[in-house]
């Protein structure tokens, strides 16, 4: 097992929003994290991170507890994360945004030549500060994992507030690492894409996993899909 959540609880103040949450990811899968709008999906990838702390429960990678650990940690570790809110530094140029992710992460086979071999759009803004479009962004927030050469991605919402045929774009981007062996743990609002670019899924509501299984599973499911995820 790559990542393991096992019986996760976590708080914002008062409020208990992970409730036992377990869950798992084997190298090499895409997961998917379904559920509506404030289901804990976000809050699940934070809790991984180290950026809502965990009051109990176990985090695992390759076996070992990384509960709470620093994202500066985890990226060390392998684990790239790609917030909703997708966090570029828009004053520094697309490369910098680059090498200070490449700086945090890991050497392997994805460098900032690599990542502008595969993303154009970012290559003829290197030098340039990244105030960029929102497909621009999104592209830039997933190079910036990729070039950290991690073993698993956690990608939150990375289609959301796009233009349609933007969000296209970076679907497609996600399909093509998901084609190339990476592992990723995916939230994405619209269950049909979700369930076309995973291997598994995890349905969660107001917190608690309520359902899991192989897409084709999930898909068979009629009751819990209508219920949880109004498809
Ligand atoms: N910073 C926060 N402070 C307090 N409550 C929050 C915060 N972020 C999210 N929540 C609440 O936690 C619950 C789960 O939110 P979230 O994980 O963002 O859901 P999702 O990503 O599935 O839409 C929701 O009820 C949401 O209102
Ligand atoms: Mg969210």
């Amino acid at each position: 097992m790559l990542l393991e959540l096992d019986c996760v609880n976590a708080y914002y103040d008062k409020s208990h929003v992970l409730q036992d949450v377990s869950l798992n990811v084997d190298a090499g899968e895409v997961v998917a994290l379904l559920g509506r709008n404030g289901s804990g999906r976000s809050t699940t990838c934070k809790t991984i991170m180290g950026l809502v702390p965990a009051r109990s429960g176990t985090i695992s990678f390759k076996g070992k507890p990384i509960t709470n650990k620093s994202p500066f940690a985890l990226a060390q570790l392998g684990i790239a994360f790609v917030p909703e809110d997708r966090r570029i530094f828009p004053n520094l140029t697309v490369g910098e945004n680059l090498r200070l992710a490449a700086l945090a992460g890991r050497k392997g086979e994805w460098t900032e030549k690599r990542i502008y071999e595969t993303f154009a759009v970012l290559g003829e803004r290197k030098d340039k500060p990244a105030k960029l479009s929102g497909g621009e962004q999104q592209m830039l927030a997933i190079a910036r994992a990729l070039v950290a050469n991690p073993e698993i991605i956690l990608l939150d919402e990375p289609m959301e507030g796009l233009a349609p045929l933007v969000a296209r774009s970076v679907e497609e981007v996600v399909r093509s690492i998901r084609s190339e062996g990476n592992t990723i743990l995916l939230v994405e609002q619209n269950a049909q894409v979700a369930m076309s670019l995973s291997d598994r899924g995890y349905v969660l509501s107001n917190g608690r996993v309520v359902g899991s299984g192989t897409i084709a599973e999930l898909r068979g499911d009629e009751a819990m899909m209508q219920r949880y995820l109004a498809v």
